[in-house]
Order: structure tokens, then C-alpha cells, then sequence
């Protein structure tokens, strides 16, 4: 699994997004040396997820047999009615990594350890994280304080520090990072991969509607809200979309008892009528394609790491093993 990562130019997944991520962005963050996901809750029926998985997997298959690292997005929750059908076409295309969300990994790890895919489970708090790491995923993606759409309360800092104490798997840690320098710090911190979803709202190739893409170029951090009162679980809003729509972000009503992203009904209206971003959402000051956006964030990243080389200056003078554990 771990090869993947030495295959990137850029240890980032372009996060998963409801009704945000389609084959194009997906095929664009591969090309551009990043891994792309999409959830399949995405596609209306089974139909087009087979179809969405066999333009994935042709185009990031190289004429010698290489595949191009991708992930698929599987809710696994009770209420996905979809689960099994959409796993037996993640099993016919084998994307190499299965991200699970709102659920246990459980149900999904005999298929893809079947045909050498590995499962990485979006998790919020410790207590989510051990229960994973106790069924068998190999990776955790550790959703922090700051995410878009559904988000965590933790520090990506903090959040990473604790669960580095018990596991070594694949760490991807994601929330309000959408530079090369966050992406430089939550490597520094102990994360192998950063979950960037915010940053890529307005890419070109997502399928965000062309007002949702200019809000979220217009708009700050200021200009975000993190409620329950929307799906029932805490995620980050923009204040305008809420308004627009005649709801008024300051008088949320935080019990509303209907959760999830999924495909079909309320949650759906939702999404499409209700834009969610991170706290990264500053830094998009423009619409732009996936591969111009790849290419600031390396050149950040390689500038933060040259600020951190600052730090191999001090090896002069401590040794750092003695350092570390003093
Ligand atoms: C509009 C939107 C839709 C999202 N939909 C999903 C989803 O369907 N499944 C999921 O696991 N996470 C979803 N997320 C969360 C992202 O996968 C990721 O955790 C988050 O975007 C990372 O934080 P950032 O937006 O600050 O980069 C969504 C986020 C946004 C902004």
C-alpha cells in the first residue's frame, strides 16, 4: 500500500464530495500526480457507477498495465441501501483504495483485501478511530476541526499525535487544509496523505454548479457556519447559500434528526441547494483546472519544506535521538 505514496508528486487526495466529485476531477487529480476520489453515492443508479468506473480505470491505465492511484467512496452505513450492489462493481474495477464513511469498515474489507485494494476509514474521534483500526482497515482518514461538508472538532494536529500512539497504518489526516503549506505541516505532524476536499470545489472539472463555484471564490472563512441543524450531524456551511435560500444561519435549529450523504430525496435537495466548504475556503480566489491547482500546491509545499530545513541546521548542534527523547 505504501507504494502508492512513493507513485505521487504530492502526498494529497482529492477528497471525496457529494454531488462535487465526478470521473473528471478524479482523472485530472490522477494525471496530475494526486489521488482522486468520488463517492458512488454520486451516481443515481448502478448503471452509471459502472460507468463511472470503467472511464476511471481506463484513463489512469497506462498503455503498459500501470494504474494511476484513485479511491472509491463507500457509505457504509445501515441506511445505504446501495452497499452491496455498488461493491460488486468496486470489486470488477478494483480502485486501490476504498475509503469508508458514516459506518464501520467491516463490510467492505473481504472484498477489496480480495482483489489487493486497501480500505482507509473516515473517522472523527479516537473512539471511531479504534474500532477501525480493531476490524482490520488499513488506513484511517482523520476528519478535523475546519473540514468541509461533514466535519470533526479535533485539531489535525492533535488528532494525529494521538493516533500515531497506536497505529502505524496510513494516516490521512484532512480539515481546513487547502495549501501546500498545511499540506507540508500535517506531513511534518505524522500524516502520510492530507484529505483536501475545500480546495477543489471550484476546480473546473466539479461538477459544483457555476454559482456554488463563484461563492466559494468569493468567499472567507468568515463566511462559514458549522451546524447540525441542516442534516443532523455538524458540517460547514456557507452562510450565503443558507440565506439564499431563506434560512437564517444565526437562528439553526440544531435537532433536526436526518443525517448523511446519500443519493435519493431530502438530502439531496440539501446538497444541491445548500453549499458546504472548509475553512480553507480563502485560499480559492479563482476557478481553475485540477492540474494548475496541483501545481500551487506543490510549489508551497516545497517551499514549506525548505522553511523546515531550518530545522536539519540544528542537527549541528543536538543529537537529535538524544533530543527527542529527553
Ligand atoms: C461539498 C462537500 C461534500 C462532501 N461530501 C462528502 C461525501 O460524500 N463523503 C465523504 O466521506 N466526505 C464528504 N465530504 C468531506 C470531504 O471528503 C473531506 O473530508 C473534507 O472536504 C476535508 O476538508 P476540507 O474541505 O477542509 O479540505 C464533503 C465535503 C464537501 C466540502
Amino acid at each position: 500500500m505504501r507504494e502508492i505514496l512513493n507513485r505521487l508528486r504530492l502526498p494529497v487526495v482529492a477528497a471525496p464530495m457529494f454531488l462535487v466529485s465526478g470521473p473528471e476531477l478524479v482523472i485530472a487529480a490522477g494525471r496530475a500526480g494526486i489521488i482522486g476520489a468520488f463517492p458512488t453515492q454520486n451516481c443515481r443508479n448502478a448503471d452509471d457507477l459502472d460507468h463511472w468506473l470503467a472511464t476511471i480505470s481506463a484513463d489512469l491505465t497506462d498503455a503498459d498495465g500501470t494504474t494511476l492511484p484513485w479511491a472509491v467512496n463507500l457509505v457504509t452505513h445501515r441506511t445505504n441501501a446501495r452497499l452491496a450492489e455498488d461493491l460488486v462493481l468496486v470489486e470488477r474495477y478494483r480502485p486501490p483504495l476504498v475509503v469508508t464513511a458514516l459506518g464501520s469498515p467491516e463490510p467492505v474489507l473481504d472484498t477489496v483485501h480480495g482483489y489487493g485494494g486497501a480500505v482507509i476509514a473516515d473517522v472523527a474521534d479516537l473512539p471511531m478511530a479504534r474500532k477501525a483500526v480493531a476490524v482490520g482497515a488499513d488506513g484511517l482518514a482523520c476528519i478535523s476541526a475546519g473540514a468541509g461538508g461533514h466535519t470533526g472538532s479535533l485539531s489535525p494536529f492533535a488528532f494525529t499525535a494521538a493516533v500515531r500512539e497506536f497505529f502505524d497504518g496510513l494516516l490521512v489526516v484532512g480539515g481546513g487544509i487547502a495549501d501546500g503549506n498545511g499540506v507540508a505541516g500535517a506531513i511534518a505532524a505524522g500524516a502520510d496523505l492530507v484529505y483536501v476536499g475545500t480546495r477543489f470545489l471550484a476546480a473546473q472539472e466539479s461538477l459544483a454548479v457555476a454559482d456554488y463555484k463563484e461563492m466559494v471564490v468569493d468567499s472567507d472563512i468568515d463566511d462559514l457556519i458549522v451546524s447540525a441543524g441542516i442534516t443532523g450531524t455538524p458540517a460547514s456551511w456557507l452562510r450565503p447559500s443558507l440565506a439564499a435560500n431563506g434560512i437564517d444561519p444565526d437562528t439553526l435549529d440544531d435537532q433536526q434528526p436526518d443525517r448523511n450523504y446519500q443519493a435519493g430525496g431530502d438530502a439531496v435537495r440539501r446538497w444541491k441547494d445548500l453549499w458546504a466548504a472548509g475553512q480553507g475556503v480563502g485560499a480559492i480566489t479563482a476557478i481553475s483546472p485540477v492540474a494548475d491547482i496541483v501545481d500551487d500546491l506543490a510549489i508551497q509545499y516545497r517551499l514549506a519544506a525548505r522553511r523546515l530545513d531550518h530545522a536539519r541546521s540544528l542537527d549541528d548542534h543536538h543529537s537529535l535521538e538524544g533530543a527527542a527523547h529527553a
